[in-house]
């Protein structure tokens, strides 16, 4: 009798215990997305603007291998007590729920988060950006049914009330992710990823990081409303025809007799750093190739634009949530034009060559463990895309050796 009442607890005990723990995160959850309604709730009347932010690299804020990756790295430092820093912009939700940051870690973690990472919610919930913080503070106003967004005169409809807010048009809202990252603090003033953009000669001729990556078109805003402008949401960067418009090569090639000198015009187009220095290991790299007899390499190298950073220790660091101090800085400023000359022998046993300029958003870099973790920890292995390099602009010039 005893034994069965002990076996029968613990039959209970343990068939309660399992579900309990999963029967929680799901109640978290939706308490969570009570407050931040889901992004698949959305998809039902603004299909559009869904399917366009789904192909965006917002929607895979907490995805990728290297985020995991570096989220790791981050917990395991000192700083990785606070365990929700990186929420703050990746899955900014968190803002509002400190206490379940651990459901945000365990989903991020899994690779599969079901969870949403910068999504709709996230954004037209901001009623306010706080410009006087560092980095700028976001106010979300939660546990209303006003959304906010661009529009005075929105139809009415049956699951949100709609509310115009300026700060839709303006720079501010997107500031709060994209001008600084709190982790890197250390850093002071250095901590700063865009660089002196509002001296940009695009911002003093009134343009806002909306005109440039969310171009305005003309669709339906909702299912089966009338057609209106509507603002792109495939948030183009890395991705999507605005590289194109980020920047220019121009190549000169003089030959004396046996040297040869060739000088690079890189022309930034773009009104704030390039590149935007968080993660840390962002760079743009020129790579040039000169093809002799054969269309055989007689000559390669390359220039990196991107910080170096130390860490306490003085060590070379791709982690800003270790760097104390920035060593080396060759990123691109807003607009800048940066001359580079390469010199080497002039091609021999050959009428002409070809010098070949490309300029790539360059590939993760790091200790060969984070490299490591990064491949172990993605589907595609040494395919994903975080190692290959994205081509910005390239330009191939035919050299006469004049004899
Ligand atoms: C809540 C934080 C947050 C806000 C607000 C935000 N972003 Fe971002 N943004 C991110 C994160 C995080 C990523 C990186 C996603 C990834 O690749 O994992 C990103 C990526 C991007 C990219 C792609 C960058 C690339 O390398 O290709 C663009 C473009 C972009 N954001 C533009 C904007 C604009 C424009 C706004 C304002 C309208 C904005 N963002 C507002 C967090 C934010
Ligand atoms: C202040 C906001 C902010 C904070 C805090 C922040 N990030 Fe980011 N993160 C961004 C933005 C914005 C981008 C996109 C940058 C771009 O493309 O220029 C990004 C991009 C990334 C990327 C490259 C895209 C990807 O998803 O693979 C990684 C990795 C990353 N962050 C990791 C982290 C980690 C780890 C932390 C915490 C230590 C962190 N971030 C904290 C805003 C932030
Ligand atoms: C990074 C912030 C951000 C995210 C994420 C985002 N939006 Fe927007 N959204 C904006 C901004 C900014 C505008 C106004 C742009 C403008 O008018 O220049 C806008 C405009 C809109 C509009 C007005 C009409 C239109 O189509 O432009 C709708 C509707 C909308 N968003 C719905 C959504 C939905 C649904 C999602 C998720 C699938 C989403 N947004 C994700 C920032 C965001
Ligand atoms: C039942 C359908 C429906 C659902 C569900 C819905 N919306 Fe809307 N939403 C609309 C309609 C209709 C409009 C008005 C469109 C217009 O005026 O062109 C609108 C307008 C908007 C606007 C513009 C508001 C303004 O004043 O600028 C935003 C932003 C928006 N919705 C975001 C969202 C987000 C985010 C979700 C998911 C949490 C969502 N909507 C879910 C139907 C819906
Ligand atoms: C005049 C147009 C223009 C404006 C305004 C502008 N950008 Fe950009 N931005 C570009 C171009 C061009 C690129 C480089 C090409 C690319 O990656 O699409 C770029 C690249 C980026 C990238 C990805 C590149 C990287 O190094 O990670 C992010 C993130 C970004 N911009 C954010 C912003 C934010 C935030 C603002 C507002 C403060 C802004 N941009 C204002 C044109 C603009």
């Amino acid at each position: 009798m005893g034994f069965l009442a002990a076996f029968t607890g613990w039959a209970c005990l343990f068939a309660g215990w399992m579900p309990d723990a999963f029967a929680q995160d799901t109640k978290t959850q939706a308490l969570i997305e009570k407050a931040f309604p889901h992004s698949n709730k959305c998809k039902r009347c603004h299909e559009r603007v869904f399917e366009e932010w789904e192909t965006s690299p917002l929607s895979k804020s907490i995805h990728s291998a290297a985020f995991r990756a570096s989220l790791d790295a981050f917990l395991k430092s000192p700083g990785g007590k606070d365990q929700a820093v990186c929420f703050r912009c990746h899955a900014p939700q968190v803002r509002e729920f400190p206490e379940h940051v651990q459901l945000f870690v365990e989903q991020a973690r899994s690779g599969d988060p079901s969870l949403d990472g910068v999504a709709c919610s996230q954004c037209h919930l901001i009623k306010q950006v706080d410009r006087a913080k560092h980095p700028p503070e976001p106010k979300y106003e939660i546990g209303t049914k006003i959304l906010y967004g661009p529009y005075k005169d929105a139809v009415q409809n049956l699951a949100h009330q709609s509310m115009e807010s300026d700060l839709f048009h303006k720079s501010d809202l997107c500031l709060n992710c994209h001008q600084s990252v709190p982790s890197a603090a250390n850093l002071g003033k250095a901590n700063d990823l865009l660089g002196n953009w509002d001296r940009s000669q695009a911002v003093k001729s009134g343009k806002e990081c909306q005109q440039c990556h969310m171009p305005e078109q003309v669709g339906e805003s909702a299912n089966g409303e009338k057609k209106r402008k509507v603002a792109n949401h495939t948030f183009p960067g890395r991705i999507g025809t605005l590289r194109q418009e980020a920047a220019k090569l121009d190549v000169q090639t003089k030959v004396e007799g046996d040297k040869t000198t060739v000088t690079v015009k890189v022309q930034s187009l773009v009104p704030h750093n390039l590149p935007a220095t968080h993660p840390a290991w962002a760079t743009v790299v020129l790579n040039l190739e000169v093809k002799g007899k054969n269309l055989k390499t007689v000559f390669a190298d390359s220039r990196i634009y991107g910080r170096t950073y130390a860490d306490a220790k003085g060590q070379k660091t791709v982690f800003d949530f270790e760097a104390v101090k920035v060593v080396d800085d060759t990123v691109l400023k807003p607009e800048e034009t940066r001359v580079e000359t390469f010199s080497f022998p002039t091609p021999k046993d050959t009428k002409t060559f070809d010098v070949e300029a490309v300029l790539n958003y360059g590939s993760i870099t790091g200790p060969a463990s984070f490299l490591e973790r990064v491949e172990a920890e993605s589907s595609k292995g040494s395919q994903d895309p975080a190692f290959q390099p994205i081509e910005i602009v390239r330009r191939t010039e035919n050299v006469l050796v004049n004899k």
